[in-house]
């Protein structure tokens, strides 16, 4: 075989074969280049159907046993009829060549298909396994045709959360989601492995954190949550939960590993840690029965215990990163703790924020002694940014922002895009969940590194996250069809260049995978079948009083500031509201009073039909009003009364939406909508008044 000539026709056909194939829209991420047929010595052939169904000869060059026996493995995954042989056969071979520097990305491959067979350069064995990931999905979608691909990742960390605290999942679990991260070449598993919920992974030093903190009763996070969030111990009655022993932590990490995923545990720090201090008490700021969340940074112990989980945690877990969590600590227990307070003093540290960081710091420090590296949600930059620390970010994006300008690492993982926990369909079509709505399309739209941002401040984000949290999310059925196909847009976020990324195209292959998933026993969302965005939200709506002037009264003059929208306009800019209250087009008014609200029409006005709709979504607190008034003036002084809405608020799960309005025939030139709360105190959220 002439390996040589075969890489120098690649070169030439990236030179001169300009046209697209039709495989682009086969493979998912969408690779780098794709070019049909192949150029010789000047001559240059068109594509033709490559026969993938041949038994292959298989040969490997600057591979280790170890890759090798993975690349098999890879090749046998991908549908390929392979026989392993030392030397490249001249016909019906599937060769890698894997040196460095072959080509200029660690993780890329660049591959030429021939007649008579399939070359693949790339300069490390990953690298290789996701040319067989690009091999599998061509044989899936029977269309593999002559030509070179062409291929390497935009950024180097392209990872998901999985939340196992919140509800546990087995070894078994975590493999098929491993499985199917490979196929997308994402190769960041981020376990969430301690939580309130309960803590996941065995410890020796400390072993009440697995015979106690990582049982509860009842099994499910919503009914614990309220009822008192108890502990049991392993093995009494009703006892539900689960970890992951040792041997099966080790087994996972050489499972991901094979397909090269690395995993990185969260074992999370100072705050989050309610099942800790349930199990070690002593660790608490007071020694008081009630339930703090924050360990004691005051007290030795807890950097005694904290450096002793975590020595068990390396030997399990090679990864360069240990994520130490950081994030939602209160703060309020270290205030009034003698302890910390000693701290403070001795340390020199201005407030709680500054000894948070202290922890953190020392956390790292011991970290890096041991040559690993911290990774923490980005409240570590509140008190100040250990040295080393790399920063994910996930209230936004201005955290990740400001670490990068600092010149610190980061991954973005803000929760607007990326907190697939969120429904990804119309709200009534979907479980109990979080609340919000983040489909497909939304996170597809994902950018990581903004237009706006230097070349060199971009260059310290790694990669792009999709975080799975599990509160709302009980059976493992539905913690995949929550993660997949959101996954998948999250893969190419961070596989592929952006000039490639296109959301029609993208959606095609995106069923196209799910219909697979679904064959193969998955249970994603079926993304065929998607309802969509709220179909009053798709194009703004013309009635009498668009445009028109609003005057809040007192007090709900006061709108939340957080859901100001667009602010006095925001009741008749003619936008309605989307599935979520956080789009920016739904008003929320929190406190006294609910809606009170004047529009003056300009002039007396013939008017049929005034309609305004609110939400309900009672888990974060947002309420339909118990009743609607309705009132018309046409001097703004004396009104009559056209509507007593009445309505019985009743606590549900799932959210709803409902129009409060009236219908006849009236002239007037001042309206006044009148929306009060109900019993239950949150907000009420309403996007627009709609005059007819
Ligand atoms: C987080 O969602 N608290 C990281
Ligand atoms: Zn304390």
């Amino acid at each position: 075989m002439r390996i040589k000539s075969i890489i120098l026709a690649l070169v030439a056909t990236l030179i001169c074969c300009a046209e697209l194939s039709a495989q682009n829209s086969q493979i998912t991420p969408v690779p780098a280049i794709v070019r049909g047929g192949m150029c010789d010595d000047g001559v240059c052939t068109p594509a033709v159907p490559f026969d993938y169904s041949q038994p292959f000869k298989l040969s490997f060059e600057g591979v280790d046993a170890v890759d090798v026996q993975r690349l098999e493995a890879a090749a046998v995954a991908a549908g390929l009829d392979v026989q392993r042989v030392k030397r490249p056969a001249k016909k019906g071979y599937i060769h890698f060549v894997v040196k460095p520097d072959m080509i200029h990305d660690d993780e890329g491959y660049a591959m030429v298909t021939t007649e008579e067979g399939v070359i693949v350069t790339a300069n490390t064995a990953a690298g290789a396994f996701y040319a067989l990931q690009t091999m599998r999905q061509l044989v899936e979608s029977g269309d593999w045709q002559t030509g070179i691909i062409g291929d390497y990742p935009r950024f180097e960390y392209r990872g998901v959360l999985i939340d196992i605290s919140r509800h546990f999942r087995t070894v078994d679990f975590l493999k098929r989601q491993i499985d199917m991260m490979a196929r997308l070449k994402m190769n960041r598993l981020h376990l969430h492995l301690t939580d309130a919920a309960g803590w996941r992974l065995e410890i020796e030093s400390y072993p009440r954190l697995v015979s106690y903190a990582a049982w509860r009763t009842p099994h499910d996070w919503k009914g614990w949550s309220n009822s008192g969030c108890r502990y049991v111990d392993q093995g009494s009655e009703g006892a539900s939960g689960g970890y992951l022993t040792k041997v099966e932590a080790r087994e996972l990490v050489a499972y991901a590993a094979d397909r090269y995923i690395t995993i990185i545990p969260e074992i999370e720090m100072p705050g989050h840690s309610e099942e800790v201090l349930e199990a070690y008490p002593e660790l608490k700021c007071s020694h008081k029965p009630e339930r703090q969340a924050d360990l004691c940074i005051g007290k030795e112990t807890t950097f005694e215990m904290m450096q002793a989980i975590l020595d068990e945690v390396l030997e399990i877990f090679p990864s360069e990163y240990i994520h130490i969590g950081g994030d939602e600590a209160g703060k309020s227990s270290w205030k009034e703790c003698e302890d910390c307070k000693r701290r403070m003093q001795e340390e020199d540290l201005k407030d709680v924020d500054e000894l948070q960081s202290y922890m953190i710091h020392r956390i790292e420090e011991y970290l890096n002694s041991k040559g690993r590296q911290i990774i923490g949600w980005d409240e570590i930059l509140e008190g100040g940014l250990a040295p080393n620390a790399t920063v994910m970010s996930w209230r936004g994006e201005e955290g990740g922002h400001i670490a990068a300008e600092a010149g610190h690492k980061v991954v973005m993982s803000p929760h607007g895009y990326c907190y697939i926990d969120a429904p990804q369909d119309a709200p009534y079509s979907q479980r109990e969940s979080i609340g919000g709505y983040l489909p497909l399309e939304k996170v597809y739209s994902y950018e990581p590194v903004p237009e706006t941002m230097p070349r060199e401040v971009g260059e310290y984000i790694l990669g792009v996250q999709a975080n799975l949290w599990a509160e709302f999310i009980v059976e493992d059925s539905h913690y995949e069809y929550m993660l997949w196909p959101r996954a998948i847009a999250v893969a190419e976020i961070g596989w592929s260049q952006p000039q490639n990324r296109d959301y029609a195209d993208f959606r095609e292959r995106a069923i196209m995978i799910v219909d697979r998933m679904i064959e193969e026993g998955y249970t994603p969302f079926d993304l065929k079948n998607e309802i969509g965005n709220r179909p009053e939200s798709k194009e703004d709506i013309d009635h009498l009083a668009r445009g028109k002037k609003v005057t809040y009264l007192e007090p709900s003059r006061y709108y939340a500031p957080k859901y100001a929208a667009a602010y006095d306009a925001t009741l008749t800019d003619g936008k309605r509201g989307t599935w979520t209250y956080a789009d920016e087009r739904w008003q929320g008014f929190l406190g006294r009073g609910g809606v009170d609200v004047v529009i003056d029409m300009e002039e007396v006005t013939t008017i049929r039909s005034i309609s305004a709709d609110f939400m309900q979504i009672c888990g974060p607190g947002v309420f339909m009003p118990c009743l609607v008034e309705i009132a018309i003036s046409t001097d703004g002084e004396n009104y009559t009364k056209i509507a007593d809405i009445e309505h019985e608020v009743i606590i549900d799960e799932l959210p709803s939406f409902k129009s409060f309005g009236w219908q006849g025939e009236v002239e007037a030139r001042y309206i006044r909508y009148k929306a009060h709360r109900s019993k239950y105190t949150g907000f009420l959220f309403v996007d627009e008044i709609v005059v007819k």
